[in-house]
């Protein structure tokens, strides 16, 4: 491969070419400490939110790409050079980074000498650890110099590029030895601060920026690099930094390593200070104590990959497809992870100042990685549950740092109370746990209007038939999950936000989407009534869902497929009769999955026309045809130009809905086809067209009207992560979990011979084995469950601790 290649058995990717056709990055952290890194080494830190307790100062959308990060220099008598080739860009003898499960490793050689570095966050740790391992690999001795360089944010990273009339007189440090601490506004709000150590003595630093680069240098030739002497300079305002100077004697052969830590601590506000204006450093001491040398690195690296192997070892594959194999059982999963952390707030294409965690978006995201950490996905559905309104409406978002809901994106998104059925009966189903019903959860995070997390979902249930409009449908709101359609808004100002304008009142937009999704989750709430004993409920529930229902099939069909909406003034959206946007795949997918007119062909006949209108080389897009004119009562949908976003761009996200509706007709195949064209793993070739890493998904691949088809953006934080994990592991291989047992339903393609999969659920083990040789695509012929043939294609909970053979004939 021309920029790298999977190493499975390690479970990384390897990049051997550093000028990647976009920065390809990983994340570190796995609670509260986290970071982004690059396959050169750019990106930041943050304390639990990237808006308001940034490490370390990054550059987006800089010229070159990619700009601040962790960099380091080493100066070998006048050649300067990076180990992660940027910023210097001197060409390198040699290059690879490895981007593993939260950590990464970039190691760089020239003129005989190597440097290895490997960043992680350990588990519990508020730090970035960067290992470093210098090896003369020539005949003689060797002396360089090697130069750190972090620069700090001043914590809010907003403000930080925002407010610099302030800014550059506020910067405060203290140096002590080996660590350079970063103390601005610590006297006066603040109870934090961060540090950079190195477990080595130094021959110089530098706290000040201008000292270290100089004012018309670049990052990439530093004058204190170039000059090999550091300043030993001491912030005062500006931009503070913190550079370390080692000086480093090799002889033949020689390794030495370095451990460099960047820290955060937080002191109770009677503990800030050590004497006036030194700030205390005991916890600072002791996380540097836990990680001061190699053995202890070493060590905690090791608990990482434990902690992988533990959560990756709850489901994994063994197919006839390598591909198929290393997204389901490491890199789909591990985005997922990362889905659940960040939200959709910091990436390479997420500030991280924009958004905290939405409402829709972490519900969502649950079903990718409740199977890993059904506690904390539990504390998660209860975070969100209590930003929710007494009415089951919701705000948009809320911030990691308060958990408390706020509007700065908007609100009265009318599909956002829906995702909390979806959410919490995953939850339930994978643990058993229906005691989370009975926890008390407050509504707008006011305790004093806390009800039973039952309640809750009662109130997303309702809020959607409180809110029917003239056709028996969903009203919209301020848009469905499409946050681009917006009925309700009609702007004619750039300056006003598509998402938080509603210029016309007394329309009455409506949702198929929405329509669709309240059957599929409404039967999911009748279902769990009934699991819990509320007959009255689930009886009187079940009628609105039978309403539903029957208005889609009255008013959500257009003959072809459904339809998408109905506008404010009533008129069709999504119909054989309009110009443009005939046809949308939210409500193919929904309707489908909700299996809306199953009996009359109604779900057969709206796939066929998804793969006639939408299907393209590189997936299926949004709508046909694309909008190519501004049209004010649809809003933002309109204004992106024709095959990008949600103008007819592949919208990763949603391609699974329509996936799931396949399987639920049978067609194994066709379902495989759509999956394929998506999938990271399968799209490694074509990575110059495709350009993001070829390891996770991206939210959107250009589509078939945009000049370069196939070319994808926004990578990482998508909630397409889950929904495709959720897809091919529940759907298209059929192992789901469900309240009274595993079901078994597999939908694959023909050609497919055998696999197996391998399940911990409910505290046992279960190995199964689905063979196809009869070559169909689902229908099971046989199951036994250790060695006893069973009528139900349910496999029921085995004792906690067991091993259990499942074998499957399909046919
Ligand atoms: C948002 C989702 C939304 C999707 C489609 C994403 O950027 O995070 O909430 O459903 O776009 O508009």
């Amino acid at each position: 491969m021309k920029y790298g290649f999977f190493d499975d058995e390690r479970k990384e990717y390897v990049i051997t070419n550093p000028q990647t056709p976009f920065p390809w990055i990983n994340y570190l952290g796995n609670e509260d400490f986290f970071s982004l890194i690059s396959n050169t080494a750019g990106g930041y830190s943050f304390y639990k939110d990237a808006k308001f307790r940034r490490l370390n100062r990054y550059r987006y959308n800089n010229v070159p790409i990619d700009n601040g990060g962790r960099y380091f220099y080493i100066n070998d008598g006048g050649t300067i050079w990076s180990p992660g080739w940027k910023p210097v860009k001197t060409e390198l003898d040699k290059y690879e980074c490895r981007h593993g499960l939260s950590y990464t490793s970039v190691k760089g050689e020239k003129n005989g000498i190597e440097a290895e570095v490997v960043f992680f966050v350990p588990l519990n740790s508020w730090c970035e650890i960067q290992k470093m391992k210098l090896t003369n690999k020539g005949n003689k001795t060797k002396k360089v110099k090697l130069f750190s360089l972090i620069e700090w944010c001043l914590w809010n990273a907003e403000d930080d590029q925002n407010n610099l009339q302030r800014n550059l007189s506020t910067g405060e440090v203290e140096i002590h030895g080996s660590t350079l601490y970063h103390k601005t506004e610590y006297k006066e709000r603040r109870n934090h601060y961060a540090f950079y150590y190195v477990n080595a003595p130094v021959q110089g630093y530098d706290t000040d920026r201008e000292s270290f680069i100089g004012l018309y240098n670049e990052f990439s030739h530093p004058d204190v690099v170039v000059t090999g002497k550091s300043k030993n300079s001491e912030a005062h305002g500006w931009s503070p930094i913190a550079s370390h100077c080692i000086e480093v004697e090799l002889q033949a052969g020689e390794s030495k390593e370095y451990v460099f830590l960047l820290g955060y601590v937080e002191n109770e506000e009677d503990q800030k200070w050590e004497s006036k204006g030194v700030i205390n450093k005991t916890k600072a001491k002791a996380l540097i104590n836990k990680f001061d040398t190699t053995d202890k690195v070493n060590q905690a690296l090791h608990e990482l990959s434990i902690y992988w192997k533990n959560l990756l070892s709850i489901y994994s594959l063994d197919s006839e497809d390598k591909k198929l194999d290393r997204m389901v059982n490491i890199w789909n999963q591990y985005q997922c992870m990362v889905t659940f952390n960040m939200s959709r707030s910091a990436s390479f294409f997420e500030v991280g100042i924009g958004r905290g965690m939405g409402f829709r978006d972490s519900n969502q995201d649950l079903i990718g990685f409740v199977h890993q950490i059904p506690e904390r996905a539990r504390e998660r559905i209860i975070d969100i549950a209590s930003t929710q309104f007494e009415d089951g409406g919701a705000y948009h978002q809320y911030q990691p740092l308060t958990k408390r809901g706020n509007d700065a994106v908007g609100g009265n998104f009318n599909d956002d109370p829906l995702w909390l059925i979806l959410s919490t009966t995953a939850y339930i189903k994978e643990t058993g746990d229906f005691s989370i019903l009975e926890e008390m959860v407050p509504f707008d995070n006011d305790e004093s209007l806390a009800k039973t997390h039952f309640e809750h979902l009662k109130a997303s249930f309702y809020h959607v038939t409180n809110n029917l409009g003239p056709h028996q449908l969903p009203l919209i709101g301020r848009a469905d999950w499409n946050d681009c359609l917006n009925l309700n808004c009609f702007s004619k100002d750039p300056n006003e936000s598509f998402q938080t304008t509603e210029n016309q009142t007394g329309g009455s937009a409506e949702s198929v989407m929405i329509a669709g999704l309240f059957v599929v989750y409404g039967r999911d709430y009748v279902e769990l009534c009934r699991k819990t004993g509320k007959k009255n409920e689930a009886d009187e529930a079940q009628k609105h869902v039978d309403n539903m229902v029957k208005a889609i099939k009255k008013n959500g069909w257009d003959g072809e497929w459904y339809l998408r909406a109905y506008d404010f003034f009533g008129k069709k959206v999504g119909s054989q009769k309009n110009e443009e946007g005939k046809i949308f795949i939210e409500s193919q997918g929904w309707c489908t999955m909700a299996e809306i007119g199953m009996e009359d062909g109604m779900c057969e006949k709206a796939l066929n026309s998804v793969k006639e209108h939408l299907d393209c080389e590189y997936g299926i897009v949004l709508n046909n045809p694309a909008f190519t004119e501004y049209v004010i009562e649809y809003g933002e949908i309109s204004t992106y130009p024709a095959g990008y976003k949600e103008n007819a761009g592949i919208f990763c996200h949603n391609n699974p809905w329509v996936i799931i509706g396949e399987t639920l007709i049978g067609r194994g195949d066709q379902a495989w086809e759509y999956f394929r064209k998506i999938c990271p793993s399968y799209l490694e070739e074509i990575s110059d067209l495709h350009k993001t890493e070829p390891y996770v998904y991206a939210q959107m691949i250009a589509g078939k009207d945009a000049s370069r088809p196939g070319e994808a953006k926004n990578s990482w934080l998508s909630g397409t992560a889950a929904w495709n994990y959720y897809t091919i592991t529940q759907y298209i291989l059929g192992i789901k979990p469900s309240y009274d047992g595993l079901e078994i339903s597999p939908c694959i393609p023909k050609s497919w011979k055998s696999y197996r999969v391998s399940r911990k659920f409910r505290g046992a083990l279960y190995e199964i084995s689905i063979d196809n040789s009869a070559g169909v695509n689902c229908g099971i012929k046989e199951l036994k469950v250790n060695g006893e043939i069973i009528k139900s294609h349910i496999v029921p909970i085995q004792k906690a601790g067991t091993i259990n053979k499942i074998i499957v004939v399909l046919g």
